[in-house]
């Protein structure tokens, strides 16, 4: 298939970074279609570890690497992304679309008053202005790439974006905003001009690779829980995680493609919200310890759980994954035994994932339980593995009627087993 869709099956953190990294070697073009510096992934390369939270992944390998309209951009997070690159020699091909909104000062200070006063019933959020620049720009009023590029429009905007925020921040959070609104087109107005080259029509680039027979990596950041509509509402982010965002959010037609669900061997979620296979005991924290659970974006330590295979149906359900990546299997290695929920129970009734966030609250998971295994980080062949790690994938992929083309035992590139089975 022309192009591949990578997204996150559970809530984030998967380790989509690695398998776009690994995937893009035989890629034309890798595109950023959702999210902002909310994100963040790690990638190894020889003994390097960069830390990305806004460009794609491709860009080590070298590869044209495009923010789609559905990203919104902080300035100043590329600006240092981009600085770390040349400290390594690396020229980022970026192209940046005219429509991409851009994360103003306000929405920092917003995101984090609001997280302030829900006080017990926040969302969790990283307090990168995430949710106040998409409601922006939902709300017809945001500042977006093309704008920061016309200086009178840009200043125009700034000043009225600038009155509404300070209203809202004084007389409903009590605040004073940060910077004056000088000194915000100042900054930004400089920032755009150094931006400026990487402007260009993302949606038309991909268009016309696509009719070129080019190959495109669409790389998914967050996860398909953390949807603004299927994820577990309102402990979601803001925009579309799942396969079909990709369409409206590059400004491309919906046609068929490879859609890479990636699966963490147990599952994690950082901020608040329903979590039904969540180990809140000392095997939750040794688990967090050896997977390095940690935030890449706010460092926070991440809730820690069992696979959990209904939300993965659901997953499927929402994706049309065509194949599986199962991610971390090493950091399970040494557990005498490992548990996979195969169902929910609400109530001493059967449940499939629930659409009401109560019900998901309130319901209790169903176990499978599984013979542990020991492996590490050496081995290259699905042969390799031992017996009962085979049994754990093959269920996964028997369960979800999708095959386990990746194992990935390993952060770096080569720690990965392709493994054309699991399916059997
Ligand atoms: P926001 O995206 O900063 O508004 O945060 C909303 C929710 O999404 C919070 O629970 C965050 O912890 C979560 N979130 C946002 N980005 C990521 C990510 O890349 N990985 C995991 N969780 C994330």
């Amino acid at each position: 298939m022309p192009a591949t869709i990578i997204i996150g099956s559970q809530w984030g953190d998967e380790g989509k970074g690695k398998i776009t990294d690994l995937l893009s070697a035989d890629t034309d073009l890798v595109v950023r279609f959702q999210g902002g510096n909310n994100a963040g992934h790690t990638v190894i390369v020889a003994d390097k570890t960069y830390k990305f939270h806004l460009i794609p992944s491709g860009v080590i390998f070298g590869k044209p690497c495009l923010i789609a309209s559905g990203v919104v951009l902080d300035p100043a997070v590329l600006l240092k992304e981009i600085a770390v690159l040349r400290e390594n020699a690396l020229e980022p091909k970026l192209v940046i679309d005219p429509h991409t909104n851009i994360i103003m000062p306000w929405h920092q200070e917003l995101d984090a008053a609001k997280e302030a006063v829900l006080g017990e019933r926040k969302i969790g959020t990283t307090k990168k202005g995430i949710g106040p620049c998409y409601a922006d720009r939902v709300n017809r009023t945001g500042i977006r790439f093309i704008d920061l590029l016309e200086e009178d429009l840009f200043r125009e905007k700034v000043a009225r974006n600038y009155a509404d925020s300070k209203l809202l921040l004084e007389s409903v959070y009590q605040q004073s905003p940060r910077y004056s609104e000088q000194e915000i087109f100042d900054q930004y107005h400089e920032m755009g001009a150094s931006l400026r080259s990487y402007y260009g029509d993302v949606g038309g680039l991909v268009a016309k690779a696509l009719k070129e027979s080019k190959h495109v990596i669409f790389e998914g950041a967050q996860g398909t829980f953390l949807d603004i509509s299927y994820g577990t509402y309102p402990f979601v982010t803001s925009s579309h995680t799942i396969s079909g965002g990709v369409f409206s959010n590059v400004g491309i037609p919906p046609m068929s493609m490879d859609t890479i669900g990636i699966v963490k061997a147990y599952t994690t979620r950082v901020g608040s919200g329903p979590f039904p296979t969540e180990l809140t005991d000392k095997l939750g924290d040794k688990i967090r310890e050896i997977g390095k659970e940690f935030g890449t974006t706010t460092g926070r330590p991440r809730r820690v759980g069992w696979l959990d295979l209904v939300m993965l149906k659901y997953a499927h359900r929402l994706n049309g994954f065509t194949q599986l990546a199962l991610t971390k299997l090493d950091v399970l290695s040494g557990l005498d035994s490992i548990k996979v929920a195969v169902g929910y129970r609400l109530a001493d009734k059967p449940l499939q994932f629930p659409l009401s966030l109560k019900q998901l609250e309130q319901c209790e998971a169903v176990y499978e339980e599984f013979e542990g295994f020991e492996i590490d980080s050496s081995l290259r062949e699905w042969d390799q593995l031992p017996e009962a790690a085979k049994k754990y994938i093959n269920f996964i992929s028997k369960t979800l009627q999708v095959p386990v083309s990746m194992v990935s035992v390993g952060p770096a590139r080569k720690e990965t087993i392709m493994a054309s089975s699991g399916e059997q």
